[in-house]
């Protein structure tokens, strides 16, 4: 059948290239074909070297699918067939050695093929496959033909093969980024310790604001937990599924700064060999926490204020605002506002920043928390460190805790724990390297005081025990409680509490 050879061109084209599902574009252009060529079967194979095969990865057919679809190829056929440029004919009959151990492994047998190599810049990518029934049914203008349409083939292949790669990518991608989430969101035992006690103001606003979209802004020394609290918000929000992204920005070395928070374009400095895009918008549907903010050097200040302000940030080298749909958490140990004073923090910043300001109290001021606190630590640290059977706490040790000033606060009791798990390995954690500071020492001073003049065993006792109690804010039973801290049955303290004439005065509410 005689075909205008641009028309072919053209026609083919059209349907080789209709679609990105590359079975779809390939049944379209085996319909056209079938008007111009003999043929049952059309195959898309591709070389694969690391199976030695060669892998099918399209086909169409007029009846039913052929089985053969994986075909591992002999050391001198692969050769052979890496050689070839032009469209090739196989008959299962013909003269050629090669051709006569290759025809079986394709199931030539009472069929011809019409082959034709497809390559990108010189580079073998696979072959298009003609197959008909019967002995010799391809002529040479069948092979002058089909190498009319041997660019759109194998740009179709091409990206076929590019779009597979970018899916699979894109699956491995999404896998990872869900694994990853998982293992950042909190697990059963990262709860937050002191909830109900002594965070339960913190906790309170974490509830009131957890839902909102709104800036927060965490203050409070050292080691509190702000990076926790910032994290009980996100993952109580209605972003919870987006990211958190955390920036220390004390950490970030101020010339990279603007490139870490706003990203870059490709070639906006040496260096910049790709584009990435900045903490901001990696943020984007989710949180981004802004550690240590106090930090940030003047120039950067004015940047974050525009994002804040305006909801859109710009990449260094780059000309067009991008939307960033983000909540900002804030964090800083410093006192912000007598920064202002000094010109040292910008003051719209602060304003900005300031919308809801959570105070984290210090541990010294939440001293009830802090047996619960070393217990946990003690379990958490026992995993960590592969010990198996977690060491008691001495009775005495607690109240050591409770009454030391803690200038580092929980971290500082966390590292204590550890510590004190390493060099005690297997024995009772008695924290007795531990000081105690000025209220405690208060304390004992009135007692030894006292001491050196006539004090009873009843008023040492007297003393000892409001004092404990004045620790655990009157709790007597129970974890944490006085009871426990004392070493003794609760009812026998209760006991000897109505002989001294003491109440519990235990806070309610
Ligand atoms: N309430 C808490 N419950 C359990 N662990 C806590 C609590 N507060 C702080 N931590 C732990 O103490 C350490 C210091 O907390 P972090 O949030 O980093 O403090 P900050 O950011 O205020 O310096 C972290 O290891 C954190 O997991
Ligand atoms: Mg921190």
């Amino acid at each position: 059948m005689a075909v205008e050879k641009d028309e072919f061109f053209r026609e083919v084209t059209l349907r080789i290239c209709s679609s990105l599902q590359i079975n779809i574009a390939f049944e379209r252009a085996f319909e056209y074909l079938r008007d111009h060529f003999p043929i049952d079967h059309m195959f898309l194979d591709i070389p694969d070297k690391s199976l030695g095969a060669t892998r099918r990865i399209a086909f169409a057919s007029v009846g039913h699918r052929p089985p053969v679809e994986i075909v591992p190829l002999p050391e001198g056929v692969w050769e052979w067939l890496g050689g070839l440029r032009a469209p090739f004919i196989l008959n299962a009959s013909d003269a050629d050695e090669r051709i006569r151990t290759f025809a079986p492994l394709i199931k030539l047998e009472g069929c011809s093929d019409l082959s034709m190599p497809l390559r990108i810049e010189d580079e073998l990518i696979g072959f298009l496959i003609l197959r008909a029934k019967g002995e010799k049914r391809y002529t040479s203008d069948h092979m002058a033909l089909l190498s009319v349409v041997v660019e759109p083939f194998a740009m179709a292949l091409a990206n076929a093969l590019a779009h597979e790669a970018v899916v699979r990518y894109r699956d491995i991608l999404l896998d990872d980024n869900r694994f990853l989430r998982s293992e950042l969101a909190p697990k059963l035992g990262d709860e937050i310790i002191g909830g109900n006690t002594g965070l339960r103001n913190v906790m309170e606003m974490v509830q009131q604001v957890a839902p909102l979209s709104n800036t927060v802004l965490l203050m409070g020394e050292t080691g509190t937990g702000k990076e926790v609290i910032a994290n009980a918000i996100h993952f109580a929000s209605p972003r919870k599924d987006g990211p958190f992204i955390k920036v220390n920005c004390g950490a970030i070395p101020e010339g990279l700064i603007d490139s870490e928070l706003f990203g870059h374009e490709k070639g906006a400095f040496t260096g910049a060999v790709t584009e990435k895009r900045g903490r901001f918008e990696r943020a984007t549907g989710g949180t981004i926490f802004l550690d240590e903010i106090g930090e940030l050097p003047p120039q950067a200040q004015v940047r974050l204020l525009r994002v804040l302000q305006q909801r859109e940030i710009e990449r260094v080298g780059g000309d067009r605002p991008i939307p960033v749909d983000i909540r900002v958490i804030a964090a800083t140990h410093r006192n912000l506002e007598s920064m202002v004073t000094e010109n040292r923090f910008r003051e719209d910043l602060w304003f900005r920043l300031n919308v809801f300001p959570i105070i984290v109290p210090p541990l010294r001021q939440r001293r009830e928390d802090v047996p619960a606190l070393a217990r946990h630590f003690v379990m958490v640290k026992c995993r960590e460190l592969g010990i198996a059977i977690p060491p008691a706490i001495v009775p005495g040790a607690l109240e050591r805790l409770m009454n030391y000033g803690w200038p580092g606060n929980v971290r500082e009791l966390e590292n204590l724990v550890e510590r004190e798990l390493i060099r005690h390995r297997g024995g009772q954690l008695r924290f007795d390297s531990l000081l105690s500071d000025d209220k405690g020492g208060e304390f004992k001073h009135v007692i030894e005081g006292k001491a050196a003049g006539h004090i009873s065993l009843d008023e040492a006792m007297t003393a000892h025990i409001s004092n404990v109690l004045k620790l655990t804010n009157g709790k007597i039973h129970g974890p944490g409680g006085a009871a426990e801290l004392l070493g003794i049955n609760p009812n026998t303290l209760r006991g000897r509490m109505g002989k001294l004439g003491l109440k519990s005065g235990r806070r309610t509410g």
